[in-house]
């Protein structure tokens, strides 16, 4: 279980904590889910989660141990709204073997597949695959990786509604084994998983009922 206690995270930078006294528990076998509007906070959220930013104040434990910034990169798969900015490789399958000395082609070619990409070439510059084929090789990587906790910024974003549906299908199938917390405008597309959700206005967390799922507008769904 990964478990956030009194998480403040205020950059030298920001005028108000971006992230107030968050609390939050993790399990594997039902999905998470933090919806918000914009500016909640969500994307830093994330980056506290995986070492990428350090809060000031509060814990990040993993089956009850605290863990450092640098554990927690270790420990997380983060899979960005936008992973191109992050891309090493010059073609996809460079990009799965990244840090793999010995990669069987056979189970590169079922992850590939897992993510719905099977009919990819791993010839193909990643620069080149739409939007949601890119976040589908970011989680690819992850998949290899077997980070222990995947984190979604945003993985439904400007995907057509059949891609949409295989996506959360398949966050849903990985959820079972492992800890998977997704970041979204659209918490509704995630309701038939029946998701642990949490809300993230201003930088502070509360929990969600599953039947109020519902599209957070910009304005921050008051309208
Ligand atoms: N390093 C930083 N310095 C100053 N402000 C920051 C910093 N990082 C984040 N913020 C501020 O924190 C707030 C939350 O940003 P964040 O990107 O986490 O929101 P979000 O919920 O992911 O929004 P969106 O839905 O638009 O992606 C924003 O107001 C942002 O400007
Ligand atoms: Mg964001």
């Amino acid at each position: 279980m990964l478990e956030l206690s009194g998480v403040r995270y205020q950059p030298a930078t920001a005028a108000r904590p971006v992230l107030d006294d968050v609390n939050l528990q993790l399990q594997a076998g039902r999905l998470a889910l933090v919806a918000g509007p914009s500016g909640g906070g969500k994307t830093t959220l994330l980056e506290v989660i995986s070492g990428l930013a350090e809060p000031e104040r509060g814990t990040i434990r993993w089956n009850g141990e605290t863990l450092s910034g640098r554990q927690r990169r270790w420990l997380c798969g983060l899979v960005f709204q936008f992973p191109e900015r992050h891309f090493l490789g010059l073609t996809v399958g460079q990009e799965l073997r990244l840090g793999h000395r010995r990669l069987e082609a056979e189970r590169l070619e079922r992850v590939l597949e897992r993510v719905g990409l099977g009919a990819l070439s791993v010839q193909q510059q990643p620069e080149r695959l739409s939007g949601g084929q890119q976040r589908r090789l970011a989680l690819a990587v992850q998949l290899l990786r077997e980070a222990r906790v995947l984190l979604l910024d945003e993985p439904t974003a400007g995907l057509d509604w059949a891609v949409r549906s295989d996506v959360v299908g398949l966050l849903g199938d990985l959820a079972k084994e492992r800890v998977v917390l997704v970041v979204t405008h659209e918490p509704e597309l995630f309701r038939e998983l029946e998701p642990a959700s949490w809300s993230l206005r201003e930088g502070r967390l509360s929990p969600m009922e599953a039947g109020t799922l519902r599209t957070i507008s910009a304005n921050g769904g008051r309208a």
